[in-house]
């Protein structure tokens, strides 16, 4: 996929998906897949922190809360197939630590923690969308950008949840 080549005359450039590149472009792949892998360890980390707040609610609105966290496992999940994924089509590794995970019983906190989490996981996002654009990776980008969107209804939704909050 990624592969340096010598050419006489023009020095040594980098062959990417069949284009030729400037030399610099192996930088820039290099922190791309360190952005991808920073992402893999955040959606690790909301995967196990959304199913342990599941598991840890209590309280008159317990199965409220549990529900919702619950629902959105699915879709970190499945973002954190596509960046595996994505890592090794691209010619890197996936990481297999996620960030350090923050836990709590008290239900409001969960909420917030979690939107930290997805404000966060939006501007990572961003920065990478900046980054495949860069890279002329234009279905990177337009994945990236699904996952803006995701991430952005989670961050909503807790935001109506802690907003609407009476315990
Ligand atoms: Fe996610
Ligand atoms: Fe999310």
């Amino acid at each position: 996929m990624l592969e340096h080549i010598e050419r006489p005359g023009i020095g040594t450039r980098t062959l990417l998906y069949g284009r030729l590149e400037e030399a610099n472009v192996a930088t820039s792949m290099e922190t791309l897949l360190k952005g991808l892998n920073l992402d893999l360890a955040a959606e690790y980390q909301a995967i196990i922190s959304y199913r342990l707040f599941a598991s840890l609610a209590s309280g008159p609105y317990r199965n409220e809360i549990r529900e919702f966290f619950e629902e959105e496992i699915p879709d970190e999940l499945s973002h954190a197939q596509f960046l595996a994924d994505k890592i090794v089509a691209l010619g890197g590794t996936p990481t297999a630590e996620p960030l350090p995970v923050k836990i709590t019983r008290d239900n409001r906190e969960m909420l917030e923690i979690a939107l930290q989490g997805e404000t966060d996981t939006i501007a990572r996002y961003e920065e990478r969308v900046a980054q495949a654009d860069e890279l002329k990776l234009t279905a990177l980008k337009v994945r990236l950008e699904d996952l803006i969107v995701d991430e952005t209804e989670h961050k909503e939704e807790i935001e109506r949840r802690l907003h609407n909050w009476k315990e």
